[in-house]
């Protein structure tokens, strides 16, 4: 089945990227960027003046892996990234790619992640494997196998299929191989079996489910690509949390994160502190699950993994010393906040007003990526008198980190990354 699913990204690499469009912009998401990795895996204490050994496993045409590259070069890391597809033609957009940017810490391998026990490629204190291991006959193993080359104290960034966001998905994914069973000929393309996706999309009946699916635009709006990556797959699947947290398990890991963390949070959708009260003994994998059940649109899961036990320590905390970083664009943040009580998210098809703390303005603008808690302390302490006293300001500067942490805006660090 490999060879099958190899073929699909010989013929489409996805998701599709043009390389001259490295000159305009850096796509940056999740997993992989610096400043979560570091918050999530290290504890924000990562110092990036040394070497950092990375594997991209199934890299594609390396969203996540120019991200990485990208980063650790702004770090002034002396890092190498070791990128691994099945895919030639994925691995020449990401090539074609890192040479815009000239990149030099990439080294590219074709393969499969399968085959890493004898590829001789070392050990890595980080793996990114975003969309991948839904797609392996047996995840279990793919996992495993990043495990293995997996270093005591890294960690990895995963992202597999959600299966309540993708519900409709598989039932149109099912109906596609029926027409092609019963396709005339000309043989059966994969320019033909787009056009059939393409044909029944637009008859699809009010009430069939991928079409009252509100969260699955970003693939639909993918092109050719996208719609076959999404309807005519030769092989994945979707997990729930407890899925996806035995999966973890089974590999000797743990979740240290879900990204982003706000939507795994019943407490972002209910109001209701009477239903809220009855979830606040829920460990956190239990309360994920249960916000994945009731917001109903979470597509995939994205959770940093570190071996199991280390999760208490590998996490950021917010002591004095710690910097606070906001994620590009915080000053607009930060300003566009004055005045108000909460922060209107949309996102798949999901509209929530979260509440956002008092002092969060003047709070988020003195943090500057340099400033330690205890600065932006006297900084703020400076101008708003109800700050002054650190006893007012501690909780104050918790419930906001609190907040923008969870929003993935906001992490921290030792002030090296
Ligand atoms: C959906 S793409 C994701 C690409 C990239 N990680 C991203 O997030 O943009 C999945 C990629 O996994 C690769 N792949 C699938 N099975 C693999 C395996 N066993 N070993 C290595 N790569 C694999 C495919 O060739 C494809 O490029």
């Amino acid at each position: 089945m490999s060879d099958k699913v190899r073929q699909q990204y010989e013929l489409l690499p996805y998701p599709a990227r043009d390389p001259r469009d490295e000159a305009q912009r850096l796509i940056e998401g999740s997993p992989s960027h610096l400043l979560e990795l570091n918050h999530y895996l290290y504890a924000g204490a990562r110092d990036f003046t040394q070497p950092f050994r990375a594997l991209v496993a199934g890299g594609g045409t390396g969203d996540g892996l120019i991200m990485l590259a990208q980063h650790l070069k702004d770090a002034g890391c002396p890092a190498e990234i070791v990128y691994l597809d099945l895919s030639v033609a994925s691995r020449a957009v990401a090539e074609q790619r890192a040479k815009v940017r000239d990149l030099d810490n990439i080294t590219f391998v074709t393969g499969s992640l399968l085959d890493l026990p004898t590829l001789d490629l070392g050990q890595f204190v980080y793996i990114d494997c975003c969309g991948v291991l839904h797609h392996l006959a047996d995840p279990t193993a793919g996992l495993a196998a990043l495990t293995a080359a997996l270093a005591p104290d890294g960690g990895m960034g995963i992202m597999v299929y959600g299966t309540l966001g993708r519900t409709g998905v598989y039932p149109m994914q099912a109906m596609l191989k029926t027409l092609a069973a019963y396709a005339p000929a000309p043989a059966l393309t994969a320019t033909n079996q787009l056009a059939t996706a393409r044909d029944l999309l637009k008859q699809l009946p009010a009430t069939n489910w991928l079409r009252r699916n509100q969260s699955i635009g970003d693939h639909l709006a993918g092109g050719d690509a996208g719609l076959a990556d999404l309807l005519l797959h030769p092989q994945d699947r979707a997990y729930t949390v407890p899925e996806l947290a035995e999966l973890v398990r089974g590999a000797g890991l743990e979740i240290a994160a879900f990204i982003e963390p706000w939507r795994y949070d019943p407490a972002s959708y209910l109001t209701d502190p009477s239903l809220l009260h009855r979830l606040e003994r829920l460990d956190p994998i239990a309360r994920a699950t249960f916000a994945e059940q009731l917001a109903g649109n979470l597509k995939r899961h994205i959770v940093y993994l570190v071996r199991k036990g280390r999760a208490g320590g590998a996490v950021a905390w917010p002591d004095d010393g710690m910097v606070p970083v906001l994620r590009a664009g915080g000053g607009a943040l930060a300003d566009s906040l004055k005045g108000r009580s909460n922060l209107k998210v949309s996102i798949d098809g999901l509209e929530v007003r979260l509440q956002i703390p008092p002092h969060s303005a003047e709070i988020l603008g003195a943090v500057d990526g340099k400033r330690s808690i205890a600065d932006v302390h006297r900084t703020v302490g400076g101008t708003v008198e109800a700050l002054k006293s650190r006893s007012a300001f501690k909780p104050a500067f918790d419930r906001v980190y609190q907040t923008f942490n969870k929003l993935n805006r906001l992490f921290l660090t030792r002030g090296a990354a």
